[in-house]
């Protein structure tokens, strides 16, 4: 995934444009670029790979003037991550410059036409391939060379295009993958979201499917791309530029951590009747479809795919409906029984993970109903569903996602409720029961976050581990999986989650005396067991961490360390165990000097698959 920034107007675009990158840096940061066009009619390119510093001091070297610009910071899908590979690429003469961001499929063809035509390809990337079509093709109007250029394209893409000799005018063009406009006065804008330029106008418009922009100073024009002129609502973006920052932290994911009580209330938040009821409008599925719902399917990625897998024993337990949680990068691989009795849901924070969103496309394909569970409104994932539930956090921005995950597991809860609500298989009262229960949890998590100290404190042994172990039972299971990936993508510590139960099976050799062990401990009938694995752990060295609700004393007279969180029913402790988890992964992040919001390697939304 990359982060795209296209401008046209009074600023000096070279400043607007990097402002911009700085706050989409999050989606991607091998390397970044900019081109501009200056008073005297020059396309003025600069790019450098690494973060978005060092484009920076090339720049504070060579300022380009010029009031149109467009910007790029990458994830490497094609080419090294270097100066060379570095977006914008540019055609022959250095007239045309493409930012992109996804995968052009064909590109190797195209790439190997244009050389036979005699152009000289000088990177490794998919993206130069359109520059060198634009060069061949154009004619005097841009917005049309790029509609044609898109018609011979496969695979995912968002370009934003300038050339020389259009010296008014960036274009855009997306199929898959987010881009919208920013609508000012006096200057207009592009970006891969809203982000990138709310500091200047929060009136902005979706550019949907196979759609071209012409970006102008006065003026916005949207097309398909046989050229016919489309309709579109503009929006007002209600996150101001505060809510994007970080808010006087250190770094987005403390923020975001600490963030979490609202993000839980909001997600509520609208969809309690005054009859103490669900009433979830946007389900934009009819009551009777509903009814006839046989099976469940939950596809996603990542710590998305843990929230998922909560979903699966509160869904199954009120509804009583088989519910099957799918890798989505393997869902549409096995051929899976999915027909119009199924409902898919789809899972996804960001809205645009390409495994999601093929799942997604395959379920459609296969008449089920896909409902998408994501945190960003207008995200290709929600637009293809047949309807979408808003987990409603406001800009996640660390890649580690944390009150995303929250609010996803909550959101599962709000389906299952729905779900049994309508189907009648939970009477009213017991639905109001577990909406009443729900409504505590924001004050629970502030309750948790006040309890911190003890975990931190364990982030210095923790952060010398050569690995940790995570176990738990029931809905324990899907946490400790959740509280391994935090670890291994936030301080690159090999770490694993298992179900309690599995440990004895083979795990257990991996125990050796000192072993971390981290142990959810969900106040549930399986108490007992859990404490049975605790003993075995520990009984070959282990030291074990156990985070317990409070009252539950089951697992307290073997934890070399004990965490206490507030006491909720067993079927939303993962709303309070998971915690302790995202802040000592961080703590570990801070004390190993990693760089916590934007670990290696990774991205906040990986939109290839
Ligand atoms: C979460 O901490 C990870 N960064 C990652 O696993 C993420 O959950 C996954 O890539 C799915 O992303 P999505 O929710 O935007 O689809």
């Amino acid at each position: 995934m990359c982060g795209i920034v296209g401008y046209v107007g009074e600023q000096q675009a070279v400043e607007v444009v990097m402002d911009g990158l700085r706050r989409l840096e999050y989606r991607g940061y091998d390397s970044a670029g900019v081109a501009t066009r200056d008073p005297d009619g020059r396309l003025v390119v600069h790019r450098k790979a690494g973060k978005l510093v060092n484009l920076e001091k090339v720049l504070d070297a060579d300022t380009p003037a010029g009031t149109l610009g467009i910007g790029h910071t990458r994830w490497a899908t094609h080419g090294a991550p270097n100066d060379r590979n570095a977006h914008p690429q540019v055609d022959c003469s250095g007239a045309v410059a493409v930012v992109h961001n996804g995968t052009i499929e064909n590109f190797e063809a195209l790439l190997a036409g244009l050389e036979e035509r005699g152009h000289a390809i000088t990177s490794e990337t998919d993206t130069e391939a359109v520059a060198h079509l634009i060069e061949e093709r154009y004619a005097g109007d841009l917005a049309e060379t790029v509609r044609g250029v898109c018609k011979d394209l496969t695979g995912s893409f968002v370009l934003v295009v300038t050339h020389r000799d259009a010296p008014d005018v960036v274009i855009g063009a997306r199929r898959n993958l987010p881009l919208v406009v920013g609508l000012g006065e006096g200057e207009n804008f592009l970006a891969s979201d809203v982000t990138a330029f709310i500091a200047h106008t929060r009136t902005a418009r979706v550019v949907d499917q196979d759609q071209v922009v012409e970006l102008r100073r006065d003026g916005v024009t949207i097309t398909d791309l046989d050229g016919n002129a489309v309709d579109g609502e503009t929006f007002t973006v209600d996150w101001d530029t505060a809510a994007a920052e970080k808010g006087g932290y250190r770094f987005f994911m403390e923020k975001e951590i600490q963030e979490q009580p609202l993000a839980v209330r909001d997600t509520l938040g609208g969809r309690l009747g005054a009859d103490g009821l669900l009433h979830l409008d946007e389900l934009a599925i009819s009551d009777e479809d509903v009814r006839g719902i046989e099976q469940v399917f939950i596809v996603a990625c990542g710590s998305s795919y843990h929230s998922g897998l909560v979903g699966k024993y509160a869904i199954e337990r009120w509804t009583r409906v088989p519910v099957q949680v799918e890798m989505a990068s393997e869902f549409r691989y096995r051929d899976p029984v999915v027909g119009r009795n199924t409902l898919v849901i789809a899972v996804s924070q960001s809205g645009e993970t390409a495994d999601t969103l093929e799942a997604v496309r395959h379920a459609r394909a296969q008449k089920a109903w896909v409902l998408a569970v994501t945190n960003t409104v207008g995200s290709t994932i929600a637009r293809e569903s047949d309807a979408a539930l808003y987990t409603r956090c406001g800009p996640e921005v660390a890649v580690a996602s944390t009150k995303a995950v929250i609010a996803q597991i909550v959101a599962m809860y709000l389906v299952g409720l729905y779900l049994a609500q309508l189907r009648g298989t939970r009477d009213p009262d017991e639905v109001r029961a577990h909406l009443h229960d729900l409504q505590q949890i924001p004050d629970l998590i502030a309750e948790t976050l006040t309890r911190m100290g003890p975990i931190r404190a364990l982030a210095g042994e923790i952060a010398e581990a050569k690995r940790v172990l995570f176990i738990g039972r029931h809905v324990g299971y899907p946490m400790a999986l959740e509280g391994a990936l935090k670890l291994k993508e936030l301080a690159y510590i090999s770490a694993e989650g298992f179900p309690a139960g599995e440990i004895k099976h083979g795990p257990i050799a991996l125990i050796e005396p000192g072993t971390p062990v981290v142990v959810l401990a969900t106040r549930h009938a399986l108490s007992a067991k859990l404490v049975n694995n605790v003993q075995e752990v520990r009984a070959r060295g282990a030291r074990t961490i156990v985070i317990a609700t409070d009252g539950d004393d089951s697992a307290a007279p073997y934890a070399d360390h004990l965490v206490r969180v507030p006491d909720t029913k067993s079927l939303y402790a993962p709303l309070l165990l998971i915690v302790p988890m995202q802040v000592l992964a961080c703590e570990v992040a801070k004390v190993l000097g990693l760089d916590v919001d934007q670990p290696r390697n990774l991205a906040k939304s990986v939109t290839v698959e």
